[in-house]
């Protein structure tokens, strides 16, 4: 088989064509748009205390700026206690002292608009911390304004729980007034985290406060925390249980173990959603909402047409293990009924690493550019979650697990901490992460290949590779703009035609031959043996994805 050259148009990284000038503008901006995931506690620590700053985001800006990501996704950097990293919030309005102060995040923010990048502030509305305000008041006087804030309900007959809902981490979503009325309030996480009542528009209305405030300091948008689980059930039934469950369970499968029809993804959310869209339209913010909903038709009502979530996470393609056939099946479903409202990733801060979930080592950054490179030709935002770019596998946790989840439920359960170590910039004993002995989640040094100093300098690293992919849809706006026109669809492999693009993905584990390339310039190719020609005939290697452009005389046949 031969290889066949990408006709010296832009066959790598050297091969760059020049970037016309910021093509993303207008209210529709966010469509085109590459996002990036800051796990803020492990980018970068500037102040030596071991976890990661705003000051630190904005000390890496321009590494963000140079890979040519449009948004940057900041995880919550909010006053919290921390019981969940930051996912419990104390005060929506303050900085926690930890990661640094509002002066910092308005330098962080004068900073990216000055490079070109807009913010994107991670918004946990579902449920805010045991710590804030509100539950404080809601607890110390039951018949004040603020009881209503939350999800109280009288115990079962039993003296038990109200139903039978669960915990994403662990035991029953019930934990007993603290206050001693008796009730029990409800908290979809941990008990640190009671779920907010959004059948009470008071919520809406302080959180249209929140969302204008961070608007009107320089957010350009919102990512949504459980954004599928804002309503609940008003009667508070049962969910319908698939198998049983046991104590050594780990809190996913148990979670997993039930039909979540009554306390996630409910219609009503849909119309909150609109509220949401009024309530920063005339501030431009964009909104995209983690949506861990299973049910095309629910996701699509969530961010369908102008009056809900401009875009959702489909975490069901991105988070799932290596599955060739349902995902190309599935992604298309998506995209055939979201209106263009998927944000397309293949990990984040809550999944093993796409490199180690799709097989590890090189056969897992494979299997991650390829379906990264087609999610990158779908309708829609596509994320890259931080150390994605340079490749980074799970990393190996050493001392204690961080993740509540698992720390709470015993030793040797799986923990998200592999996907949170501090990045690793440089070669340096503290990875250049932090001048602490040790930074807050202790994890294994990083061989040189995997730093980021090391593959901004490589001319043929991963993150190299990353910058000329991301930089895709900014030298051919066509791949996000022109109609997505299916071309052929088999098991595990799809093409798809954008005006004068073809792209192949072909995520089986074949070469599959692929006429729709015949005679392209192949401008990009997501491993080096991806494309290749056989006695005339175009073929695209197992597992690799393809990007061509035909001529205009191939468009004119
Ligand atoms: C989803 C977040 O991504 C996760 O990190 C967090 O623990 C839960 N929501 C609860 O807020």
């Amino acid at each position: 088989m031969q290889a066949l050259t990408q006709s010296g148009r832009a066959a790598g990284p050297e091969g760059n064509e020049p970037v016309p000038a910021p093509r993303l503008s207008g209210a529709d901006w966010w469509r085109g748009a590459v996002g990036y995931e800051v796990y803020v506690r492990s980018f970068q620590d500037t102040d030596g205390n071991g976890v990661g700053d705003l000051a630190g985001v904005t000390k890496r800006l321009a590494y963000l700026a140079a890979l040519g990501v449009d948004v940057v996704w900041l995880t919550p950097f909010f006053a919290s206690p921390g019981f969940d990293h930051g996912y419990d919030v104390s005060d929506y309005l303050a900085v926690d002292p930890m990661l640094g102060t509002l002066d910092d995040w308005d330098e962080l923010s004068v900073t990216a608009k000055q490079l070109g990048l807009r913010l994107f502030v991670d918004i946990v509305p579902n449920h805010t911390s045991s710590h804030h305000e509100w539950f404080r008041q809601a607890v110390d006087d039951p018949t004040g304004p603020f009881r209503d804030y939350y999800v109280w309900a009288d115990s079962a007959a039993d003296g038990g729980p109200p139903n039978n809902w669960v915990s994403h981490f662990g035991g029953p979503a019930w934990t007993m007034d603290p206050g001693g009325t008796g009730q029990y309030y409800c908290h979809l996480f941990l008990p640190e985290q009671p779920d907010l009542n959004w059948a009470n528009p008071k919520v809406m209305e302080e959180f249209a406060a929140i969302l204008r405030t961070w608007c009107e300091r320089g957010a350009d948008g919102f990512r949504i925390d459980v954004a599928h689980g804002l309503t609940k059930d008003p009667e508070l039934r049962d969910n319908p249980q698939l198998r049983q469950v046991h104590e050594s369970m780990h809190p996913m499968d148990v979670f997993a173990s039930f039909q979540h029809i009554y306390d996630l993804h409910r219609h009503e959310t849909a119309v909150l959603f609109q509220q949401w869209r009024e309530a920063v339209a005339d501030l431009g913010a964009v909104l995209v909402g983690e949506m861990d909903t299973r049910d095309v038709d629910r996701f699509a009502e969530y961010v369908k047409d102008r009056n809900a979530l401009h875009a959702a996470f489909v975490l069901q393609v991105g988070l799932s293990d290596w599955e060739p056939a349902t995902t190309i099946t599935t992604m298309l479903e998506y995209q055939a009924k979201s209106n263009g409202g998927a944000a397309w990733e293949v990990s984040n801060h809550d999944q093993a690493r796409a490199v180690s979930r799709y097989g590890g080592g090189e056969l897992g950054l494979r299997r991650t550019l390829a379906l990264t490179t087609l999610m990158g030709a779908f309708d829609g935002m596509l994320f890259i979650y931080q150390g994605e770019e340079l490749g980074l596998p799970d990393a190996e946790v050493l001392g204690h697990i961080e993740d509540p989840m698992s720390a709470r439920n015993g030793e040797g359960m799986w923990s998200r901490d592999v996907a949170r170590g501090p990045m690793p910039w440089s070669t340096d004993p503290d990875k250049g992460f932090t001048s602490a002995a040790v930074a807050w989640l202790h994890t294994e040094p990083l061989p040189a290949e995997l730093t980021a100093d090391f593959q901004t300098d490589s001319p043929h690293s991963t993150w190299q590779q990353y910058r000329f992919m991301v930089g895709l849809r900014k030298r051919y706006p066509a791949l996000w703009q022109s109609d997505f026109e299916l071309l052929e669809q088999g098991v595990g492999h799809v093409t798809i035609g954008r005006n004068d693009l073809r792209i192949v993905g072909n995520l089986s584990n074949a070469p599959i031959s692929a006429p729709a390339l015949d005679g392209a310039d192949i401008i990009f190719q997501s491993a080096t043996d991806a494309v290749s020609l056989v006695q005339g005939v175009t073929w695209v290697a197992a597992e690799a994805t393809v990007v061509g452009r035909i001529t205009a005389r191939l468009v004119a046949d």
